[in-house]
């Protein structure tokens, strides 16, 4: 039978870490490979080498591979600079010029090419397909085992349906005697991508075959986390289950804030109350603007869309996204509840990117409260301490009359602050809760709307301010 017209094998049941079932790995370990460099690529491969593995990087990319050669990281995160300089340092890690070399070298390869959404919301698997058919005709050109496994978000099925297929379509070699493939989510937040990488809550192995299963074990040797071994489409799952559940939690805090809201409760005392049943844990209860960043919204609709092809609904998960879409427009009303009609006035909002600690601005809230404001007939003064460019180039086209005076972006919380007649807080970035009361003065008289607790509302009535939050009520 030819690899183009053998059907993809199912998943199949995985040995649970029965070593005499496992084929021993080498003395030295595998030569992991990782196949794109961008911030997941790039922190699953300085991991490895912290924890002694040798590791080649690639990237279509050519000035990316040069730049992660020459110690330049694609994007700032605490110590993933410095780590990546250890990494050159020992020579632990090293940058091949070509997806040949890769595969050469390689015993393991990590899989870390971009999922977008497509315009319906489902995953666009085109890169994964891609990097897989290259891969692929780098195997036809070596001999011995490889495993190639997953790290990119993908939706359940797609290492089974899409990359073990191209591979075999490439290389024609048969998936599971020549080679394996594997799925092994990630969960690094932005912002804490090397904390999160050397310290993974869980390690997932997706594997169908006992080789896969034991070039990853030996992979992640001397990581302090529990392991998980599953089939493939199961790890797959566990990505889209854990980021749902952590929106979900996220939007239900702030469904709840809306209604402490008119009830004159405080939303944040009691979901810190709730988050204290261990059962129930006490992170990602802080109600806001909403969820922003690059995967809950689109990971969410990638699984409602696939669910869909299934004939499966997600009622909670389909909720979770419209809470969060209506929460700008919930945080804009509350501004006029708290300061008055908004058509002619001034508002400064204060944090572009979609949280603290980066300068990332995709799906950041800011952009649907800023849309909503400019609706309203408000004129804009825009501030972030590192995202302003950014967000100014990731704005849609505006409607004529807002172009012009009606968005600004200023260089300093002073210049925003001056003479406006709202300020809405929509990132907790330390500057805004280091700010003294001399400086949220320039608001004298005015409102302040926290969307996340950044300020100390004793700070504001010593300056004068009047002081509204998302989740509390003014009973
Ligand atoms: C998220 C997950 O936390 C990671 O585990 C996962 O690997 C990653 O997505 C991914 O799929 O790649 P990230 O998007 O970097 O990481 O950021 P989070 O810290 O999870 O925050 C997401 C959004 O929720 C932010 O807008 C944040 O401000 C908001 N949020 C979070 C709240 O509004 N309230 C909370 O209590 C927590």
């Amino acid at each position: 039978m030819t690899a183009r017209s053998r059907r993809p094998s199912p998943p199949k049941r995985v040995a649970r870490s029965k070593a005499s079932r496992i084929p021993p790995a080498s003395p030295k370990g595998p030569v992991i490979g990782v196949a794109g460099l961008g911030y997941v690529g790039l922190a699953s491969a300085l991991a490895l080498t912290h924890y002694g593995r040798t590791v080649v990087g690639f990237d279509v990319v050519e000035a990316r591979r040069k730049d992660v050669a020459r110690g330049v990281v694609p994007l700032y995160d605490e110590g993933l600079a410095t780590e990546l300089t250890q990494s050159l340092r020992s020579h632990r890690l090293s940058v091949v010029d070509s997806v040949e070399d890769l595969v050469r070298a390689a015993d393991l390869i990590l899989i870390a090419v971009p999922t977008p959404s497509s315009e319906s919301g489902a995953v666009d698997l085109s890169f994964v397909r891609t990097a897989a058919l290259s891969l692929g005709r780098a195997l036809a050109q070596v001999s011995g085992w490889r495993s190639f496994v997953v790290k990119s978000t993908v939706v359940p099925g797609s290492a089974d349906s899409v990359v073990a297929p191209a591979l075999e379509e490439a290389s024609g070699r048969d998936r599971g005697r020549d080679f394996g493939v594997g799925s092994n989510p990630e969960f690094l937040a932005e912002g804490t991508l090397v904390k999160d990488a050397l310290e993974p809550s869980r390690i997932v192995l997706g594997v169908a075959e006992p080789r896969t299963e034991a070039l990853l074990r030996d992979a992640y040797q001397g990581f302090p986390s529990p392991i998980v071994v599953l089939p493939v489409a199961s790890a797959e799952l566990v990505k889209y289950a854990s980021n749902a559940l952590l929106a979900t939690k996220v939007s239900f805090a702030n469904e709840i804030a809306r209604f402490a809201e008119v009830l004159g409760a405080d939303v944040y005392p009691v979901m810190e109350a709730v988050g204290l049943d261990p059962r129930l844990g006490p992170h990602f209860l802080r109600a806001g603007p909403g969820f922003g960043g690059s995967c809950f919204t689109k990971d969410l609709k990638a699984l409602l869309a696939t669910a869909r092809d299934r004939s499966v609904a997600l009622p909670v998960v389909q909720a979770v996204l419209e809470v969060n879409e209506g929460q700008a427009r919930h945080v804009v009303d509350l501004a006029e509840k708290a300061a008055g009609p908004l058509a002619g006035r001034d508002v400064a909002l204060l944090g572009l990117a979609f949280k603290a600690g980066t300068g990332d601005v995709r799906e950041s809230r800011a952009y649907p409260i800023l849309g909503e404001l400019l609706k309203r007939g408000a004129s804009l003064r825009l501030h972030d301490p590192q995202a302003g460019p950014a967000f100014i180039a990731g704005l849609p086209p505006l409607p004529a009359s807002a172009v012009g005076d009606r968005v600004r972006l200023a260089d300093t919380l002073e210049e925003a602050l001056t003479g406006v007649d709202l300020a809405i807080i929509q990132v907790d970035w330390s500057e805004y809760r280091q700010a003294p009361a001399a400086t949220w003065r320039r608001l004298k008289g005015k409102t302040l709307l926290d969307t996340r607790r950044s300020v100390d509302p004793e700070v504001l009535r010593q300056a004068g301010v009047r002081y509204a939050a998302v989740g509390r009520g003014s009973a």
